[in-house]
């Protein structure tokens, strides 16, 4: 049985006060036992973050990491083995707004694959394909493509220690999202390229959906027999429609 995960990535979002006021609320939270809960603060919080929700059950993670795994001369960058070393036990990689904002190829996120896995981080893999990909039915391809450029750079057994959050491009921050079918199509698709290499490796994988899910949307997407979770993003600054949807996860 694969352990639902629900996510919240915070994104470049907070103060102080609000990353304080958030913390408080999440850890106030009653949070279903059977679902694995994280968040991904910014990167300047994270420790306070750690700090907060000590003893809450809550993983923090990381949106970004080095494309090497230990400390080195690498301005601006922090290595996963310094965001292992303060408690951060996930990263994001190949976020669709670092790849196509700051510019992210998929030379650059394998390498920042394996820096996450040798530096003591479990990387969340995320791929999704553009509405100009979708309308020229051209997602499986791109969703496909993506996900084997890890492989091939990295190994299938290296999918082991990893997640993945399929979130369709034109999903994110507009309000439209994937409906639980289309998202489980692709769902599906990813696990069956998983399959065909290793089947452990593919029966245990956690997919993730991202893409505008809140709690009035999140049990029928988290119903579909593929999608074992989601990566939140906007919704995950609300503590308690976080919670609701932490809820939604844990049938
Ligand atoms: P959203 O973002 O929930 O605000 O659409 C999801 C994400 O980018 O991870």
């Amino acid at each position: 049985m694969r352990r639902p995960m629900v996510a919240g990535n915070w994104k470049m979002h907070g103060t102080r006060a609000s990353v304080a006021e958030l913390t408080e609320g999440l850890g106030n939270l009653s949070l279903p036992a059977g679902v694995e809960v994280a968040v991904f603060p910014p990167a300047l919080f994270v420790t306070e973050v750690i700090n907060g929700l000590q003893g809450k059950g809550i993983i923090v993670g990381a949106q970004n990491s080095a494309i090497q795994p230990e400390q080195g001369a690498l301005t601006g960058e922090v290595a996963p083995s310094q965001w292992a070393e303060v408690g951060c036990k996930l990263v994001l990689i190949g976020h669709s707004e670092r790849r196509q904002i700051i510019g992210e190829t998929d030379e650059v996120l394998n390498r920042k694959f394996a820096a996450a896995q040798a530096g003591g981080l479990t990387p969340v893999l995320c791929v999704g394909e553009t509405l100009e990909e979708r309308e020229a039915g051209k997602t499986l391809e791109v969703v496909g493509r993506q996900l084997s450029s890890i492989i091939d750079a990295c190994g299938v057994k290296a999918l082991a220690n990893a997640v993945i959050a399929y979130e369709p491009v034109w999903a994110i921050g507009t309000g439209l999202t994937a409906t639980p079918q289309q998202a489980q199509d692709v769902h599906a698709a990813i696990r069956a390229q998983l399959q065909v290499l290793d089947a452990e490796v593919a029966d245990n994988m956690r997919l993730l959906y991202g893409g505008s899910v809140k709690a009035a949307n999140a049990a029928e997407l988290f119903g579909m027999p593929d999608i074992d979770g989601g990566l939140i993003g906007g919704a995950s600054l609300n503590a308690d429609e976080f919670g609701a949807i932490c809820r939604a996860a844990g049938h």
